[in-house]
């Protein structure tokens, strides 16, 4: 596996692919890498020529400086993890200038209100900050398709926004989410819980397939109260837990019988802050 540490070098060996007609997969990365990952890098492999990670702990779009500065950075780490997987032939990790030549700044976007809901209300700049480091990182490596986690579902749907606005000729490629095998999304975020912590955080995905088997037979207010009756009963505190509309990611508080429907839920475990989401039905 090739590893690149700046633009320049980088750029020449994207050339060198485009020159030679490779199909690009592309999935970018924070770093502190986990199996969740790699299942991206897996699904890349079976459909493209050159496999290409990037890590980047992107300043922009963390609205709480101290988040940004918990984040788990284990670049050494992540390198032997990528190489020992065989699934990526190339890691790109800029520096700062690299993604942000001008200062670092967010563009401003509009991707039609689903910027504004449930992450985006809660965490003011953050899709800016996401679209402006993916759409960075999308002109350098000229992926033809990009793979994307669906634990950060409105992520997925901010990225395929960004590509229509852009024009840009990726394919964007939604992934399941991984779960251990207790049912904890995996995340980055997990590094930091303790062995207790983990174990109680799998009350998220038991509430979430709870959420599902009441799905259509208990009504929205109903399946809310239970959710927020559970999480006040385990002292986790509950940010938010709500059922939105798949394509608009608005809130809903009744089910209609032809739209897709998307449970998602976001939780405090001591100081981490851990989301997770479902499709419904
Ligand atoms: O999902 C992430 O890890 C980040 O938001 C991404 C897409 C790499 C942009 O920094």
């Amino acid at each position: 596996m090739q590893v690149f540490y700046d633009r320049a070098s980088f750029s020449q060996y994207i050339n060198h692919l485009k020159e030679n007609h490779k199909t690009i997969g592309f999935a970018p990365t924070m770093g502190a890498l986990h199996n969740g990952h790699l299942s991206l890098y897996q699904v890349a492999r079976q459909q493209n020529n050159i496999v290409i990670s990037s890590i980047f702990v992107n300043p922009t779009q963390f609205n709480n400086p101290e988040d940004l500065e918990k984040y788990p950075r284990t670049i050494d780490a992540d390198i032997k993890i990528l190489d020992s997987s065989t699934f990526v032939d190339a890691v790109y990790i800029p520096r700062v200038e690299d993604i942000y030549p001008n200062g670092m700044v967010s563009k401003h976007y509009n991707f039609g209100g689903i910027e504004n809901e449930m992450e985006g209300a809660a965490r003011p700049g953050h899709f800016d900050g996401v679209g402006t480091v993916v759409e960075a990182l999308f002109l350098q490596v000229r992926p033809d398709n990009a793979y994307f986690g669906e634990k950060d579902f409105q992520q997925l749907k901010i990225i395929e926004k960004l590509v229509m606005l852009s024009g840009l000729d990726i394919k964007i490629h939604g992934v399941k989410i991984h779960r251990q095998d207790n049912g904890l999304a995996m995340s980055s975020r997990n590094m930091r819980l303790s062995a207790d912590e983990r174990e109680a955080s799998t009350i998220i995905y038991k509430t979430l397939k709870n959420v599902n088997d009441w799905f259509r037979v208990l009504s929205i207010p109903e399946i809310k109260k239970r959710v927020e009756d559970i999480f006040s009963n385990n002292g986790m505190q509950l940010e938010y837990f709500l059922i939105a509309d798949e394509d608009t990611l608005k809130e809903v508080n009744f089910f209609s019988e032809d739209k897709n429907y998307r449970a998602f839920i976001v939780v405090h475990v001591g100081s981490v802050r851990l989301i997770d989401n479902m499709h419904l039905g």
